[in-house]
């Protein structure tokens, strides 16, 4: 029997603890408020934890969700790596290059597999959409445009939306143009929080293709939806709805309405790669790109100057 522990129970912890107790693999729990990690552990009818220490004390799994706040993400898959304990730890995989960096050399060190919860890319409609692309089926693309806008999650507090909402977008404009930005621009500013609360970012690819993303947490509509503007037709995802609708010469064109859960699918990636027969679908690269254009993003809001990578 698969056994997979959950660390972090908070706002979206708890759908995978949901989902690996639907997959009959929900081991245990670890929750450092006390009144969570008990409600989840009667719930579940598994054993929790308030102390990851204690958790690895008295468990043995084949693998732990790190769903606790980005900040955090470093430590504990360190020290969970470190005791060989394959991981899946959420987007992003830390919010620091350097950190990303550490962990690659730590999951190779310790022969364990580092996944991230990139969970749009187990999406049907970003794969569906994927297909068009290769196939070239609408022609070329020349942009993409991102739309992710709702309130602010009142749970996030310890980065702003770049490295919280904005790498879901960066992630999968990478996949679908299957390059790497050479130029990351960005403005982005604060109307509520702390941190940066809206965020409007270029990537400038090769060919002078590019991706746009607008992301928001002021504006109480939620909305999370991509253009891929080709030169026969532009393609019309929707994140939410799974729907996707093509508009080409005056014609509107719906070729799918069927909805699969991605966070079903991202753990039973997770499980597969954790048995050693399939590869993690968000590689480690992948993820630490993604963190580094973040970064990127961050820095070019703050200086006002477009930034330059040269992304592995
Ligand atoms: N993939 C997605 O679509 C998606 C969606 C939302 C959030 N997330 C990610 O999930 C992570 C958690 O976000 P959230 O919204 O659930 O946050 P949250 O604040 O609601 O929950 C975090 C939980 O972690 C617990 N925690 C913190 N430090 C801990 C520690 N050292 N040991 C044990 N428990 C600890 C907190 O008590 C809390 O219950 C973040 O990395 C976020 O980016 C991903």
């Amino acid at each position: 029997m698969v056994k997979i522990a959950v660390i972090g129970i908070g706002g979206w912890g708890k759908n995978h603890v949901r989902a690996l107790s639907e997959l009959n693999a929900l081991s245990a729990i670890c929750d450092a408020d006390t009144s969570r990690a008990e409600t989840f552990a009667n719930k579940y009818d598994v054993n929790s934890y308030t102390s990851i220490d204690e958790m690895l004390k008295n468990e043995t799994f084949d693998g732990v969700i790190i769903s606790t706040p980005s900040s955090t993400h470093f430590t504990i898959a360190k020290q969970l790596m470190e005791n060989g304990i394959n991981i899946l730890v959420e987007k992003p995989m830390a919010p620091s290059s350097t950190e990303c960096e550490q962990m690659r050399i730590i999951a190779k060190r310790n022969n364990v597999v580092l996944a991230t919860g990139y969970i749009e890319r187990f999406n049907p409609v970003v794969n569906e959409v994927k297909n068009f692309i290769s196939e070239k089926k609408y022609g070329d693309v020349l942009m993409l445009e991102f739309h992710r806008e709702s309130r602010m999650p009142v749970n996030i507090h310890d980065v702003g939306i770049i490295y919280d909402t904005s790498v879901h977008d960066i992630n999968t404009a990478l996949y679908l143009f299957d390059d790497k930005p050479n130029m990351v621009f960005a403005r982005a500013g604060s109307v509520r929080g702390t941190h940066e609360d809206f965020a409007a970012i270029i990537l400038g690819f090769k060919n002078q293709k590019t991706a746009f993303i607008a992301s928001n947490w002021v504006t109480p509509k939620k909305v999370r939806q991509f253009n891929v503007v080709c030169t026969d037709a532009i393609i019309l995802g929707d994140f939410i709805t799974q729907e996707i609708k093509i508009d080409q010469d005056g014609n509107t064109i719906i070729p799918r309405r069927e909805v699969k859960e991605p966070l079903m699918l991202e753990l039973k990636n997770f499980i597969g790669a954790v048995y050693g027969n399939v590869e993690t679908l968000i590689s480690v690269d992948d993820a630490i790109n993604t963190t580094r254009v973040a970064e990127a993003a961050l820095l070019s809001s703050k200086t006002g100057s477009p930034i330059y990578l040269d992304l592995k």
